[in-house]
C-alpha cells in the first residue's frame, strides 16, 4: 500500500502535555492542520497557550513573522471529543507512558478514522507490536519517536512493529524530512536508540560515585571538559528529573529481562524516594536553591619548587598520549623517547604514568613490585583539553602534584581520582561503544544511524561507534575484558559486534 503524506494530511495529536503540544506546533509549523485533543478538560486549550508563548519568542528574536505566526496558529484547533478527529489521515499519539491507555486509544481511533490513515505513537519505552496488538490494521501502527522538546530536537526515530507495513518507514522518513528532523531507523527494542545506547552514561557514573572515584562534581567536570560531553551525568540526571531517568532505568531493566547491566542504582533510587527529582523541586545530586554555594572541583595543587621541570621519557608508542606528549614539548618540557617503555606509557624521574587500560594503578603497579604508577583518563582531545583525571597506586600518590606542575606548563588542570578501574571517562566511553555495537549486533542497526542519533538525540561530542574507531576496536575491547575480569560481572560483556572488530582489525564505520 502507497502511503501519501504531506501538507494537505490533517494531522491529529493526541495528548497536550510537553510532548503532544510541540509536536502539534511543528505539524502546523510544517503547513498541517491540526486538531489537538486531550482527555484532561481544558489542557488542550492550556497547550495552544503555551505554542502562542512560544510563536511570540520567536517573533521577539526575529525568527518568525508576526502574519506567520497568525497562521500557525490558525491551523490548530482544540478538539473536545475524539469523534471531533474523524478525517484526519495522520495521528500522532504522545498521552500516558500506558500500554492499555495507548492501546485502549488506538482502537477507538479505528473505528472513526479511514482505515489506511496512519497511526504513529510517540513512547519511548513501550513496544509498538504491543501497541498495535488487537487493532484490525496494525500494519499502519508506527513509532515515531520525537525528543523533548520536540520543536527544537532535530531527531525522530521510526520504529517498525512486528505488524507495521515496510512500506509505511520510506513515508515516515520523507515527512520527518519535511517537518524539519533527521531520522533513523530505530530497533523495537528497549529504548530504541537514544534510551538504550546512553543507559551506561548516568549507569557508570553512579557506580563511579558509589565506588569513591571522585565527588560528583568532580566527575561532571571531566566529562564535559575533558569528554566534550554537553553535561555530566549528574547534571544531566538533575536536569531530565531523576524519577523520569529512573523510570526509563527501570522499564529498559524490566524489558531486558531483568538483565542485571540495566539495573538502576541504589544512589538514585534513594534520592528519588526522597523527593530530590533535581531541577525541578530545587535538589538533586545538586543543591539549586537561590542560597547554593557555587560548585568548586579541587584540583592538584602544583608541587611546590623544583626549578626545572623534569624530562619526559616516551614509550616509542605513546599511542593516545602522542598529542598529549607534543602539547608538553610545545609548552617547554623536555622530553625523549625510550626505548623498552610500555605502549601508552611515559616515565617521569622513577614515576611510570599510563593511559588507563581498565586494570586498578594497583593491579598494574603490582606487577612492577608496587613501582609509583600514575594512571590517566581519556581525554576526547589530549591537544586542547583543559582537565585531566589521574588515580595512583598506594607509592604513587605522592607523584600526583609533581605531574600537576608538568601538566600545568600547558595549562592543564590535574583532578586527582581514587584507584577505580578504568577512571571516568575511558570506562564510560568504553561502554556506550559497547551498548552501540551490541544494539547493531542484535538488532542490525547501522553505525550511522546509531551514531546519528545519539549525536542529535543526547549532544555527545561524537558518536559512540565514532569514538571506538578513533580509539580502536582493540583497546575498546581490553578495557572492557579488563573491566569485567576485576568486577567478575557480566555487565561488561563484549557485544559480538565488538569482539569481531577487534579481531578482524575493523572499523564501524566502514
Ligand atoms: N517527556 C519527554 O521527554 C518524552 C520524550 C519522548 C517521548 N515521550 C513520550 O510521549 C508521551 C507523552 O509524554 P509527555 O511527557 O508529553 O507527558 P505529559 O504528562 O506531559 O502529557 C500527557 C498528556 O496526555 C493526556 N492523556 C492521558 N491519557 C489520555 C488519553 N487516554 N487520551 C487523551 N489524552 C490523554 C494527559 O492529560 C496529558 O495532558 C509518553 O508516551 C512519553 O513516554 C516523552
Amino acid at each position: 500500500m502507497a502511503y501519501l503524506l504531506n501538507r494537505s494530511t490533517a494531522v491529529a495529536v493526541i495528548g497536550a502535555g510537553s510532548m503532544g503540544a510541540g509536536i502539534a506546533q511543528l505539524a502546523a509549523q510544517s503547513g498541517h492542520a491540526v486538531r489537538l485533543h486531550d482527555a484532561q478538560a481544558g489542557a488542550a486549550a492550556a497547550a495552544l497557550g503555551r505554542i502562542a508563548a512560544d510563536l511570540d519568542g520567536a517573533v521577539k528574536r526575529g525568527k518568525l513573522q508576526a502574519d506567520e505566526r497568525a497562521t500557525v496558529l490558525a491551523r490548530i484547533s482544540a478538539a473536545d471529543t475524539l469523534d471531533a478527529l474523524g478525517g484526519c489521515g495522520l495521528v500522532v499519539e504522545a498521552i500516558v507512558e500506558r500500554l492499555d491507555v495507548k492501546q485502549g486509544l488506538f482502537r477507538a481511533l479505528e473505528k472513526l478514522l479511514a482505515s489506511d490513515a496512519v497511526l504513529a505513537t510517540n513512547t519511548s519505552s513501550i513496544s509498538i507490536t504491543a501497541v498495535a496488538q488487537g487493532l484490525q490494521h496494525p500494519q499502519r501502527l508506527i513509532g515515531w519517536h520525537f525528543f523533548n522538546p520536540a520543536t527544537r530536537m532535530k531527531l525522530v526515530e521510526i520504529i517498525r512493529g512486528v505488524e507495521t507495513d515496510q512500506a509505511l518507514v520510506p513515508a515516515m522518513h520523507a515527512l520527518s524530512k519535511a517537518w524539519g528532523k533527521t531520522s533513523v531507523d530505530a530497533p523495537n527494542t528497549p529504548g530504541f536508540i537514544v534510551n538504550r545506547v546512553a543507559r551506561p552514561y548516568y549507569a557508570e557514573g553512579l557506580r563511579l560515585l558509589a565506588e569513591g572515584l571522585a565527588p560528583a562534581a568532580a566527575i561532571d567536570k571531566l566529562m564535559v571538559e575533558a569528554g566534550g560531553f554537553a553535561l555530566g551525568p549528574f547534571e544531566l540526571m538533575d536536569l531530565i528529573g531523576l524519577d523520569v531517568n529512573l523510570s526509563v532505568t527501570e522499564s529498559v531493566f524490566q524489558a531486558t529481562a531483568y538483565d542485571p547491566r540495566y539495573a538502576p542504582h541504589v544512589i538514585q533510587q534513594e534520592l528519588v524516594r526522597s523527593g530530590r527529582f533535581g531541577r525541578k523541586t530545587g535538589r538533586g545530586f545538586y543543591d539549586h536553591g537561590k542560597d547554593a554555594a557555587p560548585r568548586s572541583v579541587p584540583t592538584v595543587a602544583v608541587a611546590a619548587s623544583p626549578h626545572t621541570l623534569p624530562t619526559l621519557h616516551f614509550a616509542s608508542h605513546p599511542g593516545p598520549l602522542l598529542p598529549l606528549l607534543q602539547r608538553l614539548q610545545a609548552a617547554g618540557i623536555h622530553v625523549a623517547a625510550r626505548e623498552g617503555l610500555p605502549d601508552d606509557t611515559f616515565v617521569m624521574g622513577d614515576t611510570h604514568i599510563a593511559l588507563t587500560d581498565g586494570r586498578t594503578a594497583a593491579e598494574r603497579g603490582a606487577a612492577n613490585d608496587g613501582a609509583p604508577l600514575l594512571l590517566l583518563d581519556l581525554a576526547r582531545d589530549y591537544a586542547t583539553t583543559t582537565h585531566l583525571g589521574a588515580a595512583a597506586n598506594l607509592a604513587g600518590a605522592a607523584h600526583l602534584p609533581a605531574l600537576a606542575g608538568v601538566l600545568a606548563a600547558a595549562n592543564i588542570a590535574l583532578i586527582e581520582l581514587a584507584d577505580v578501574a578504568g577512571l571516568a571517562l575511558m570506562r564510560t566511553v568504553c561502554c556506550l561503544a559497547n551498548e552501540a555495537a551490541d544494539v547493531m549486533t542484535w538488532t542490525g542497526t547501522t553505525a550511522r544511524d546509531i551514531d546519528t542519533a545519539m549525536l542529535l538525540g543526547t549532544a555527545y561530542p561524537i558518536g559512540p561507534l565514532a569514538w571506538a574507531d578513533a580509539l580502536g576496536a582493540a583497546r575498546v575491547s581490553g578495557v572492557l575484558a579488563n573491566l569485567q575480569a576485576h568486577y567478575g560481572e557480566v555487565r561488561y560483556r563484549r557485544a559480538p559486534a565488538l569482539s569481531r572488530a577487534r579481531f578482524d582489525n575493523a572499523r564501524f564505520h566502514g
